[in-house]
C-alpha cells in the first residue's frame, strides 16, 4: 500500500497547538495512591478503615502470638478527634513466657513493602501505655523469619502514660519487596497504638512520591494534571466521596476514608495539598474536580447545594489565597506559603445527565466566576455534536470503546462548531475485551485518535489518557497506562504511545494532507522548536495488518531549517498486535530510536511496518 503526505512546512500556514494540549489524569483508583504514588508503606495506619465503628477493620494488620499471650482489640481512645479509633494490645506473657521474637502487631503495607538495602525508612507512631514499654519496631521479611531493620521504642510508664509522638530511623540490611512491620515486646503491659506510620527518607523532592512512578509521569512531559476523580470524587454515595477539608492538615489527623466506587480504604496522606504540589513538582497546570453535590445514588438539590459550593470556593482559596486568608494559612502551615497556581477547576465528573446537575453547576459557576473570574471552569456536559445550554469555558469528553473505534473517531472533532467552548478529553482509552490487559492493538486506537485530537486542536484544548496507574495486586480498572507492584513498573504500549506526543503541546501544526489508498493510515506534521533548533516532526499509525510505503512531500522548509541531513525515526510495534509488557518482559513494546540519512532535495519515503506508530523528526 502506498500513501502520501503532503506536508506544508512553512510556519505562516501552521497554526499553534495549545500549551496545554496533552497532559494527565491521576485518579485514586487501582491504588494509584494509596500503595502506589504516595510511599506511606502501612496500609490503614489508624486503624480507622472500618470507619468510626467498633470493632473496627484493622486489615492488613495481623496479630504475631495466640490468645495466651497476646489480646487485640479497637477502642475509641485516641488523642485525634477526627479519628478517634486506636489499638490496643494486650501483653499477657512476659519475659520468661513470651516467644523469643516477642508478640504485637504486623503490617504488611500493601501487598508487601519494598524495602532496600541501605535506604533509611522513618517510622512514627503515637504510643500510650499503663506500664514500662520495650517495643521493638522493625522491618522484616514477610514471615517475619528475617530482621531487615530494628530499633526499639523504650519509655517508663509515666513518660507514656498520656499519648506520645515517638520516631525511629531504620536503616534496611538487607533487600526485600514483600516485606512487613513489626511492633513487638516480651513485656507484659497495656499499650495502645495509633498513626503508625512508615515512609522512606528518599522520596522526590521529600515531598512523599514514589520516585520510580514520579519519574514515568514526569517523562509524560504532562502539560496539566487532572485530580483527584474520575468517580472517587463523586462517589457511590455522597458519604463516600473525596471531600477535600477532611485531607488536609497534619496527616494523624486525617479521617481517611472509604472510597466506595472502587472499594478500597484510604488514608488520605495523598490529599487536597499534596496534589497540588504533585501538580508543581511536575510542572503540570493543577486542574481540581471537586465534588458538586452529586454522587451516583444520592444528590443535593440545588436549592441546597451552597455549602458544597462554599467548600468549593474554600479549597480554591486553600490553593491561591494568600497566606493570610483562612485557608491559605492552612496551606501556608503545611508548608507552601506561596499560593499555587490553579486556573482550571472542573464542577463535578461524568453528571450531566444527573439530577439538579444544571442547577448545580450554575451555583458553583456563578459563584467561582465572581470570585475568581480568570479561573476557567469545565462542565461535564458534551458540547461537541450540539452547542451547550450553560455558559463553560471547556467540556468535559470521555470515551471508552472498541479499538478500531477508538482509531476512526480521529475524526470526531473535524466537524465540531468552532465556536462554543474548547473540548477537554479528559478520560479516553480503549477499554474493551480486544483490549487485553493493555496491548498493542489498544495503543493504535488511541493513536489514531489522538492524531485526530492534535490536527482539532483549535477546539480540543486538553487531553489525557485514564486511568494512569494500577497496583497490579488490586486492579479496578482495565487496561492502565503504568503498571506497578511495590518494586516494579512497567508502561503499557499506551504510555509508550502518549510519549510520542510529549513535544506536541504548544507546537505548531502543519498543514498536511493524507492522500493514498489505506483508510487504516493516519499521520500529522509539527514543527517545534527545542534547545533553540526548529524540527519537523511526522508522526503516523498503520492501523492495519499490510506494510503501508509513507511517501512524505514537504513544501515550505525555509530558513528554519537550513539543511536536513537526516531524521530521527522512533517506532512502537511488536510481531502480534495483542502483544503485551509484563513484569517479565516490560520492555517488550516500547519505542525504537534510530538515526537515518537522507538528502535535501529527496522527498522522504519510509515504511509503516503493519500495527505499529512511528514518528519521524527532521534534523
Ligand atoms: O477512568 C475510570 C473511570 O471512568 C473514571 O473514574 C470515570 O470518570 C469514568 O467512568
Amino acid at each position: 500500500l502506498n500513501v502520501t503526505l503532503q506536508v506544508d512546512a512553512s510556519n505562516t500556514t501552521g497554526r499553534p497547538i495549545p500549551e496545554t494540549l496533552f497532559g494527565i489524569f491521576f485518579e485514586e483508583i487501582n491504588h494509584a495512591g494509596a500503595g502506589g504514588l504516595w510511599s506511606e508503606l502501612v496500609s490503614n495506619r489508624g486503624f480507622e478503615a472500618g470507619g468510626q465503628n467498633i470493632p473496627s477493620n484493622i486489615s492488613p494488620w495481623s496479630i504475631i502470638g495466640d490468645k495466651s499471650s497476646i489480646y487485640v482489640v479497637t477502642d475509641r481512645s485516641s488523642c485525634f478527634d477526627r479519628n478517634k479509633i486506636a489499638l490496643r494490645m494486650d501483653v499477657l506473657c512476659d519475659s520468661n513466657s513470651c516467644p523469643s521474637k516477642g508478640v504485637g502487631v504486623y503490617n504488611p503495607g500493601y501487598w508487601g513493602m519494598n524495602i532496600e538495602q541501605g535506604k533509611k525508612y522513618k517510622v512514627v507512631l503515637y504510643v500510650r501505655s499503663i506500664g514500662d514499654i520495650d517495643v521493638s519496631v522493625s522491618l522484616t521479611s514477610s514471615n517475619g523469619s528475617l530482621t531487615l531493620a530494628s530499633d526499639k521504642i523504650i519509655a517508663l510508664a509515666s513518660d507514656v502514660s498520656n499519648w506520645t509522638k515517638k520516631e525511629v530511623l531504620l536503616e534496611a540490611n538487607g533487600t526485600d519487596d514483600s516485606a512487613r512491620l513489626q511492633l513487638t515486646t516480651t513485656k507484659k503491659c497495656s499499650v495502645w497504638f495509633d498513626q503508625v506510620s512508615a515512609m522512606p527518607v528518599d522520596t522526590y523532592k521529600g515531598h512523599g512520591f514514589r520516585n520510580d512512578l514520579f519519574k514515568m509521569m514526569a517523562d509524560l512531559k504532562p502539560r496539566f494534571i487532572r485530580f483527584p476523580g474520575g468517580c472517587f470524587v463523586e462517589g457511590v454515595w455522597l458519604g463516600h466521596a473525596f471531600r477535600w477539608k477532611e485531607t488536609v492538615g497534619a496527616w494523624e489527623e486525617r479521617p481517611g476514608h472509604y472510597g466506595d466506587n472502587w472499594n478500597y480504604w484510604t488514608d488520605d496522606g495523598l490529599g487536597h495539598f499534596e496534589f497540588f504540589q504533585l501538580a508543581e513538582d511536575i510542572g503540570a497546570a493543577p486542574i481540581w474536580v471537586f465534588n458538586n453535590g452529586i454522587s451516583h445514588t444520592d444528590a443535593v438539590e440545588t436549592a441546597s447545594v451552597m455549602p458544597f459550593v462554599q467548600e468549593a470556593l474554600d479549597g480554591i482559596e486553600f490553593a491561591r489565597g494568600d497566606s493570610n486568608s483562612p485557608w491559605g494559612s492552612i496551606r501556608a502551615a503545611m508548608g507552601h506559603p506561596e499560593p499555587f497556581e490553579l486556573k482550571y477547576v472542573a464542577v463535578g465528573n461524568e453528571d450531566c445527565v444527573r439530577p439538579y446537575y444544571r442547577g448545580n453547576y450554575l451555583e458553583f459557576y456563578n459563584a467561582i466566576k465572581n470570585a475568581y473570574p480568570d479561573i476557567k471552569i469545565i462542565s461535564n456536559c458534551d458540547g461537541s455534536s450540539q452547542p451547550l445550554d450553560h455558559p463553560a469555558d471547556y467540556y468535559d469528553y470521555h470515551i471508552y470503546t472498541l479499538a478500531k473505534d477508538l482509531f476512526s473517531m480521529s475524526h470526531k472533532f473535524d466537524s465540531t462548531s468552532r465556536d462554543g467552548p474548547k473540548a477537554f478529553v479528559s478520560e479516553y482509552a480503549v477499554n474493551s475485551t480486544d483490549a487485553g490487559t493493555g496491548n498493542l492493538l489498544a495503543a493504535l486506537g488511541e493513536a489514531g485518535f489522538l492524531l485526530g485530537l492534535e490536527k482539532n486542536s483549535d477546539i480540543v484544548g486538553m487531553a489525557s489518557y485514564a486511568p494512569l496507574f494500577v497496583n497490579t495486586n488490586n486492579r479496578r480498572w482495565n487496561p492502565d497506562a503504568i503498571v506497578f507492584n511495590s518494586s516494579h513498573l512497567y508502561g503499557t504500549p499506551s504510555y509508550w504511545i502518549q510519549q510520542f506526543f510529549t513535544d506536541s503541546s504548544g507546537a505548531t501544526l502543519l498543514n498536511s494532507t493524507l492522500n493514498g489508498n489505506s483508510s487504516y493510515v493516519e499521520a500529522s506534521a509539527i514543527s517545534f522548536q527545542t534547545n533553540g533548533s526548529d524540527y519537523v516532526q511526522i508522526k503516523a499509525v498503520n492501523f492495519g495488518d499490510k506494510t503501508v510505503n509513507l511517501k512524505v512531500s514537504m513544501t515550505g522548509l525555509d530558513s528554519r531549517i537550513t539543511r536536513v541531513s537526516g531524521y530521527k525515526k522512533k517506532v512502537l510495534t511488536s510481531t502480534n498486535v495483542m502483544d503485551e509488557n509484563s513484569f517479565s518482559n516490560p520492555e517488550m513494546i516500547v519505542p525504537h530510536e534510530s538515526l537515518m540519512e537522507m538528502h535535501e532535495e529527496e522527498d522522504l519515503m519510509v515504511v509503516l511496518p503493519p500495527h505499529s506508530f512511528s514518528s519521524f523528526d527532521f534534523l
